[in-house]
């Protein structure tokens, strides 16, 4: 028997939907940019670096091959976190790297979970190379589990220089 209020027909609070990064998304950004949640990427990045930031995901819309997204709450409308995948040369070949981050009300209940497999399915459809990379740092737990759930395969570890001077051990996902 079923009834309107059954659990399997409640909807999803925190359920979510990707859009391409826009004009109006710099204070999305500035909330990404908080000290919790650049710890494993080497702190806060200064105003200017985040106006830049906002003008590169901006000019994004125009990439082939790189995309930054907003994570955005189908129920609100309101938008929290961002998730991408760029270019990069890795071990002599192109292949794409992705990036992510959920502000820390909305952590913990599958948004960078669902946003992410969104944003795999979109550079699967693109299919602009055959691998697709992340590199999080070994002490960034979340976004360790995060590859492993989302089924990346773990290569092993590697050294990055990330921001310039700051060194961390990553694995190679
Ligand atoms: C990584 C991040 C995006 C995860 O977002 P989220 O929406 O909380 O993730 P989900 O709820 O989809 O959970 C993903 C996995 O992480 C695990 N997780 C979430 N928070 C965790 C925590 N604090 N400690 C350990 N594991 C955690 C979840 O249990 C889940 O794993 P599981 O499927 O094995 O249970 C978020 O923690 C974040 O924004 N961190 C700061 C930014 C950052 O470090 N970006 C990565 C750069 S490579």
């Amino acid at each position: 028997m079923t009834s309107s209020n059954a659990p399997d027909k409640m909807p999803n609070a925190y359920a979510v939907h990707i859009e391409m990064w826009g004009k109006g998304d710099l204070p999305l950004l500035q909330q990404l940019n908080a000290p919790e949640m650049t710890a494993h990427l080497g702190g806060p990045e200064s105003a200017a670096k985040i106006a830049d930031r906002q003008t590169r995901y901006e000019q994004l819309a125009n990439s082939t091959t790189d995309k930054m997204f907003k994570i955005v709450l189908d129920a609100t409308g309101e938008s929290v976190g961002s998730v991408g995948y760029w270019e990069r040369t890795w071990h002599g070949e192109q292949v794409l790297e992705m990036g992510w981050g959920v502000i820390p009300a909305f952590q913990g209940r599958g948004i960078a979970s669902a946003a992410t497999s969104q944003a795999i399915a979109m550079a699967r459809s693109e299919g602009a190379h055959r691998f697709l990379h992340a590199f999080p740092s070994v002490e960034n737990q979340p976004s360790n589990a995060l590859c492993q759930r989302l089924g990346f395969t773990c290569l092993g570890e590697v050294e990055f220089e990330y921001p310039a001077g700051h060194f961390m051990q990553c694995n190679d996902w």
